[in-house]
């Protein structure tokens, strides 16, 4: 079954618990946290104040998705009882495996996350210690954009690797994520896609996630 991971990015911000109660009713099975700092993406988003303002009102553990520049600097922030999974990104960490060993010290699950332009061999000496693949189906920083359909021979590839090594790490797919391809995006080995949009700008927010959920 696919898991399901909106984004508050695309929530409404003046009712973000509102917003969170709905996706949590609908069976969302993380929270995805876009955090964006205007250097490694163009865009800004928010914090970890944020996130933390829903601790404890929520029971949905939180998918924490840094894009943003020496994110060491910034682990500790998004440490609570409820993350359960921190990704970086490739591009942005000097010293990956150090980053990966970073996260994995403070008791959180470690993913990292590749850009389109990023191949996967960039990996290649990580993936053992990996949790979690996101794999960006757009380019990080905005909401709403259309998914690039090559992100799925990504998926495929990741997925081979995975199985022919033996290892555990979940596949996350990022970006452009509907109710129309998220069937293709199973059936490419995701575990957990990731929607924004598709869900908060619906009309029936708790309906949307479980039209996801039953797919
Ligand atoms: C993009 C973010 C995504 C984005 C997804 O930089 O990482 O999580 O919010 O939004 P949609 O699903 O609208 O593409
Ligand atoms: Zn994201």
């Amino acid at each position: 079954m696919l898991k399901l991971a909106p984004s508050i990015l695309s929530a409404d911000f003046a009712n973000l618990l509102e917003d969170v109660k709905k996706i949590e009713r609908g069976g969302a099975d993380y929270i995805h946290v876009d955090v964006m700092d205007g250097h490694f993406v163009p865009n800004i988003s928010f914090g970890a104040g944020v996130m933390k303002s829903l601790n404890g009102k929520t029971e949905l553990p939180y998918d924490v998705h840094l894009m943003i520049e020496n994110p060491d600097k910034y682990i500790e922030d998004f440490v609570t009882a409820q993350t359960e999974f921190i990704v970086v990104h490739q591009e942005a960490c000097k010293h990956l495996h150090r980053t990966i060993q970073n996260i994995k010290k403070q008791g959180i699950k470690a993913g990292v996350s590749l850009n389109p332009a990023t191949p996967l061999e960039t990996l290649e000496w990580v993936l053992e210690d990996l949790d979690l693949v996101l794999i960006m189906s757009v380019n990080p920083g905005f909401g709403g954009q259309s998914f690039i359909e090559n992100s799925l021979d990504k998926v495929r590839r990741l997925a081979e690797i995975r199985k022919s090594k033996g290892y555990n790490f979940l596949i996350e797919i990022d970006g452009g994520v509907t109710l129309d391809n998220a069937e293709e995006v199973m059936n490419a080995g995701v575990d957990i896609a990731v929607a924004g949009s598709a869900v908060f700008k619906a009309e029936n927010v708790e309906e949307r996630v479980k039209a996801f959920k039953k797919i």
